[in-house]
């Protein structure tokens, strides 16, 4: 049987094909990965779980901001830090520069976002009052001097010392309810400041001024427009046989530290955070914030000016 010649060209012609489309993924998948962020970012020296962290934390228009610079552990590390603000990178590296003493990247993070870099009073604007309990004021925020809640209500002598004292609708209920779970647990809390106008403020610092000077002063006082008592949503507590040196061995202080986030308020000048606040601890000043944000803030133990700063002023 003669045998039949077998035509050579279909076969070059698949084989040419095979060849093409695999040089076609191959190239493309090459381009592919010289142009992706992990390539991109291993060529300027970052190792691989830098590269992870850095695509976990960041979107692709801040990848590209991050491509543009020299490569830098220190980026890394601030990115990595919980409050970290994309936005305020420069400024945590600046800042990171021009101190002389060591300070950790929490810290730094905490100082940038609350502006604790500047002077106090330095450089302050006028605080959004449409926030209502959200409201930040602090040494960077302030009222105008005729600021006066609406919606204030007089607490009596049931809960407060003295006349004249009272807070907004909200933050009165709350401290209502406050006050009766305390009182079930034998605790008593009672109110010895609370909304305070822009001149009882004036009269406050300026006698502090006199008595210990401008500097101290401002560690134990706000200047007028600056208290979070104008607000109507902070109150100074104390308790039967208490004053503010010994307030904090309280029962009252204990039940407060431990449950007053359950109502919505938050004890706004801790120890160890004066660098962040401006103020001296403060046992008995309680700043009402509304559950959520009060919750937040005792689970994470941050002041309010870091809550403000990144849960609501970077929005
Ligand atoms: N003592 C607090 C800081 C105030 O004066 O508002
Ligand atoms: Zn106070």
């Amino acid at each position: 049987m003669k045998k039949r010649k077998m035509k050579k060209w279909p076969f070059v012609l698949v084989l040419l094909i095979i060849i093409g489309i695999g040089s076609y993924i191959g190239i493309n998948n090459y381009l592919k990965k010289i142009n992706s962020y992990s390539y991109k970012l291993k060529e300027l020296g970052y190792s691989e779980t830098q590269i992870d962290t850095l695509k976990k934390k960041l979107d692709d228009k801040q990848l590209d901001n991050i491509l543009k610079r020299k490569y830098s552990k220190r980026i890394v590390e601030f990115i990595k830090e919980k409050y970290f603000i994309f936005s305020k990178l420069d400024d945590y590296l600046k800042y990171d520069k021009s101190i002389d003493v060591e300070k950790s990247y929490t810290d730094i993070v905490a100082i940038i976002n609350v502006g604790t870099n500047n002077e106090f009073y330095q450089n302050s604007k006028e605080t959004s009052v449409d926030l209502n309990e959200l409201m930040l004021v602090n040494k960077f925020h302030n009222l105008t001097n005729d600021y006066k809640p609406t919606d204030l209500q007089e607490l009596s002598n049931n809960y407060a010392y003295g006349t004249d004292q009272s807070l907004r609708k909200s933050a009165y209920d709350a401290f209502i309810s406050m006050f009766e779970s305390a009182k079930k647990e034998n605790v008593t809390l009672i109110v010895n400041s609370s909304y305070r106008p822009y001149s009882e403020q004036e009269q406050i610092y300026s006698d502090y001024g006199r008595w210990y000077g401008e500097e101290e002063a401002d560690k134990i006082a706000a200047r007028p427009g600056y208290s979070e008592h104008q607000t109507g949503y902070a109150l100074d507590i104390q308790s039967y046989n208490t004053n503010r040196n010994n307030f904090e061995e309280s029962d009252a202080f204990k039940w407060l530290d431990s449950n007053a986030y359950k109502y919505g308020f938050i004890l706004r000048y801790p120890k160890g955070k004066e660098y962040l606040t401006g103020y001296d601890y403060e046992s008995w000043h309680f700043r009402y914030v509304g559950k959520k944000a009060a919750k937040y803030i005792k689970e994470n133990n941050i002041t309010y000016d870091e809550y403000y700063a990144y849960f609501i002023e970077k929005k």
